[in-house]
């Protein structure tokens, strides 16, 4: 049997209006743009205003956008994951409400959770129900509203998150393209570097959590930085080792927006320009599993048919890996 392989065959994404700058934010806490700029890159990102919405807002967005966009009727998906740590509930499922909202019947979802790994988890796990042949159309959305967890009085962590999503169909194809390769880890000794204390069953919401500020993202940046960026850039470079990819072959490498100068160390180690790189960091921030495809939305039209990918993250958990894409469509003919 022919071997089949998981292409993207579109991309959707959908931002919140309202734009939270550093300026904005220094009025909040004590902080300057100068000092985010420096230390992290974030100029500005994205917050939802609108009441009672959670992270299913923007990702219905984005997933209507992306049914659009590929022309592919709600009733012909066969399977939505959507990874988040901003669930809009504990349960049902964000991926079900977006299932709902958008009009998917004829298809199962779930939701999966990897830290700011999310997306590329559940891409590589959607991509196994396609080469199994079991599954003909899969939407992978990350949708978040990171602003839902984020303290805004602690200045070590609000200037860094915002809120989007995007999504990808992934289709099977018998080409040389599509997803070629995946290298996903966890080590959880790391768990205690980045998480949010209560509201899950080790600790459930009490007035004591709340009084404590627990419910929201406690992250000790310094060792976080650390793994982040020899794990990123060790996962990357194997990925180009074990597939023969060059510096000069590699057209795009797409990491996780955490901190633009965790960018460049990966982007370093791997021997490629800046210009090779998909950075939105200034103006997303880190929307956690929303980053990888807000990024490949926004350089559709500069990817080429044919042309080598690799995706690289790494987040809470730690959670970490690298996806090689061969890129399968030339994204400047897709309609707008
Ligand atoms: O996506 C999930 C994975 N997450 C990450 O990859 C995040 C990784 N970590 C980081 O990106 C960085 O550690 C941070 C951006 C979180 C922090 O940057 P840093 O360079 O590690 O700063 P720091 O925590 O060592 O703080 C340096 C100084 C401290 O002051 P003192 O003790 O030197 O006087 C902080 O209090 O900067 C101070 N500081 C700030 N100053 C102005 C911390 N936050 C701010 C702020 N504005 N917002």
């Amino acid at each position: 049997m022919t071997k089949l392989r998981a292409t993207i065959t579109g991309i959707g994404a959908y931002v919140p209006e309202y734009i939270l700058t550093n300026d904005e934010l220094s009025k909040l806490v004590d902080t300057s743009d100068e000092w985010i700029m420096t230390r992290i890159g974030i100029k500005e990102r994205r917050i939802i205003k609108e009441k009672e919405e959670g992270s299913s807002f923007v990702g219905t967005g984005a997933v209507k956008q992306l049914l659009e966009k590929t022309n592919t009727s709600p009733d012909e998906v066969d399977l939505l994951i959507c990874a988040t740590v901003t669930p809009d509930h504990q349960f049902p499922a964000t991926a079900n409400i977006i299932s709902d909202k958008v009009g998917i019947k004829n298809a199962f979802s779930f939701d999966l959770t990897a830290g700011c790994s999310g997306f590329l988890y559940a891409l590589n796990t959607a991509s196994k129900f396609i080469e199994t042949d079991s599954h003909k159309k899969v939407i992978v959305v990350g949708a978040e509203k990171m602003s839902s967890i984020v303290d805004y009085q602690d200045r070590a962590t609000c200037p860094i998150f915002g809120d989007g999503a995007g999504a990808v169909l992934l289709e099977p194809t018998t080409e040389d393209i599509g997803i070629i390769d995946s290298k996903l880890q966890v080590d959880g000794v790391g768990r205690v570097h980045l998480y949010q204390k209560a509201g899950g069953s080790v600790k459930p919401s009490s007035y004591d959590t709340i009084d404590a500020k627990e419910h929201y993202i406690y992250q000790e940046g310094q060792p976080v930085f650390k793994w982040a960026v020899s794990k990123m850039a060790d996962v990357s470079v194997e990925m180009m080792e074990k597939h023969g990819i060059t510096p000069e072959t590699l057209a795009w490498l797409v990491p996780h927006q955490a901190n633009m100068r965790i960018i460049e160390a990966t982007a370093n180690r791997m021997g490629i320009k800046k210009e090779q790189v998909m950075i939105n960091i200034q103006r997303y921030g880190n929307t956690t599993a929303a980053t990888l495809p807000l990024c490949l939305w926004e350089w559709e039209d500069k990817l080429k048919k044919g042309d080598n990918v690799i995706l690289a993250t790494f987040g809470a958990g730690f959670t970490w890996g690298a996806i090689y894409i061969k890129w399968g469509y030339n994204g400047k003919n897709v309609k707008k």
